[in-house]
């Protein structure tokens, strides 16, 4: 299975295998990262599952839609990595991405 670095927001570094065809965000959830809420489970509504993507990886993602750009608007901590990880397809492609869940709002 295709490895997804995840950093906490205290910066330790984990790596975890992670199904193709599930999200990045139940990929994070489902290996127990807590601090990654993603309250509305994956609909696009929340912006807690917001993470800091690997720049390297930029063009492997899908385009953002306006409804997350939206919701990204709307945080404290948006950068230009920054990415709804409910809006990522997992797969071979991101194999070794790293993610950096973002400071909660
Ligand atoms: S889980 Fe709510 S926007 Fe991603």
């Amino acid at each position: 299975m295709p490895k997804l670095i995840v950093v906490t927001r205290e910066g330790e570094e984990t790596i975890v295998e992670g199904e193709t065809g599930l999200t990045v965000m139940e990929v994070i959830r489902d290996n127990g990262f807590d601090e990654l809420l993603a309250l509305c489970g994956g609909c696009c509504s929340c912006a807690t599952c917001h993470v800091y993507v690997d720049e390297e990886f930029a063009d492997q993602l899908p385009a953002m839609s306006e409804d997350e750009n939206d919701l990204l608007d709307s945080s404290d901590h948006r950068t230009d990595l920054s990415r709804l990880s409910c809006q990522i397809p997992f797969s071979a492609a991101l194999d070794g991405i790293k993610v950096t869940i973002a400071p909660e709002d």
